[in-house]
C-alpha cells in the first residue's frame, strides 16, 4: 500500500510542490484545497487514484471536522502530516506607532498557529493508526526571536514564534509514543503569500519543495525538536 500524507494549503506554492512530489513518488496524498484554484484539478487526471482533494479551511473548526470526516471514509490513517497552510496579513505595518489592524492580526493566529494544531488534534485519531508518525510543521525564519531584525510584521512573526512553541510542545507529549517531528524555514520563495507571485524570491515553490521533502523525509535525532532552514541548517528559535 502506498504511504499516505495529508498536506494543508496544496492549492498553490510550497504545498502544491509538495503535492506533486510526493504523488510522482508514489504516496497518496490528501491535498487540502482552500480556495478554488485550477492546479490540482490539473494533476488529478495524472493521479486519479492516488490524489484526493478536500476541502480544508485550517481556521475553521467545521471545515477542519468535515474534512476529517471525508478522509475516514477513504482511508484508515495518516503517515505525513505536513501543515503548510499559512497567511500573511501584517507585512506592511513597519512600527507599533502606525495604526494595527487586530482583525488581521487574530487571522493570522487562527490560520498559522491555531490552524497547525486544530489540523493535528482533529486527525490524531489517524495519524495514530500509523506506524510512520511523521509531523511536519512549515514555519519561518521570521519567528526566531533570536534573528529577528523586523519593527513590525507583528502578526506573522508572533504567529510562527507562537506554532514553534506548540511544536516543542507537541514534541514533549508524543516523541516518546512514536511521534517525529520537522520543523522547518523554507527559504525566500517566489510564491503567494503577499498576495501576488513574489518575483524577487530566491527559489520558486518547486525546488523548495525539493529541499523540504529531503528534510520532511530524513533520518535526524528525534530527542530533540529543531528549527532547521532550507539548507539543512539548524536556526535559533
Ligand atoms: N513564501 C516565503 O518566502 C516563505 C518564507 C518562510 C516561510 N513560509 C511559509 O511557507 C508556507 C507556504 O507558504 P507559501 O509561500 O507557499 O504561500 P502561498 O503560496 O500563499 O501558499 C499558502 C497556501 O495556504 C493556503 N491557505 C491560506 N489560508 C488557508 C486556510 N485558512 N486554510 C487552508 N489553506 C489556507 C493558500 O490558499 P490560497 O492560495 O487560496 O490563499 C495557499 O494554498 C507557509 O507556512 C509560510 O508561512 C513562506
Amino acid at each position: 500500500m502506498p504511504k499516505v500524507a495529508l498536506i494543508t494549503g496544496a492549492d498553490r506554492g510550497l504545498g502544491l510542490g509538495l503535492t506533486q512530489r510526493l504523488l510522482a513518488s508514489g504516496w497518496t496524498v490528501i491535498a487540502g484545497k482552500f480556495l478554488d484554484w485550477p492546479e490540482l484539478d490539473a494533476l488529478q487526471a495524472s493521479f486519479p487514484e492516488r490524489l484526493i482533494q478536500v476541502s480544508l479551511d485550517v481556521s475553521s473548526d467545521s471545515s477542519v471536522a468535515q474534512a476529517v470526516a471525508e478522509v475516514q471514509l477513504r482511508l484508515d490513517g495518516i503517515d505525513l502530516l505536513i501543515c503548510n497552510a499559512a497567511i500573511q496579513r501584517s507585512a506592511e505595518v513597519q512600527s507599533i506607532t502606525e495604526d494595527l489592524n487586530f482583525d488581521h492580526m487574530i487571522a493570522e493566529f487562527n490560520t498559522n498557529t491555531l490552524g497547525a494544531l486544530r489540523v493535528t488534534n482533529a486527525f490524531f485519531p489517524m495519524l495514530q493508526a500509523s506506524s510512520m508518525k511523521r509531523l511536519c510543521y512549515v514555519s519561518s525564519e521570521a519567528g526566531s526571536i533570536a534573528e529577528s531584525k523586523r519593527t513590525g510584521w507583528f502578526g506573522y512573526c508572533m504567529s510562527k514564534a507562537a506554532l514553534n512553541m506548540a511544536v516543542k510542545n507537541m514534541h514533549n507529549d508524543l516523541s516518546h509514543q512514536g511521534y517525529s517531528f520537522r520543523l522547518y524555514h523554507p527559504g525566500w520563495m517566489r510564491t503567494y503569500m503577499s498576495g501576488a507571485k513574489n518575483q524577487e524570491a530566491h527559489y520558486e515553490p518547486d525546488e523548495a519543495a525539493d529541499f523540504a521533502l529531503k528534510h520532511f523525509l530524513s533520518a535526524v535525532d528525534e530527542s530533540q525538536v529543531r528549527l532547521v532552514d532550507w539548507q539543512g541548517n539548524e536556526m535559533p528559535w
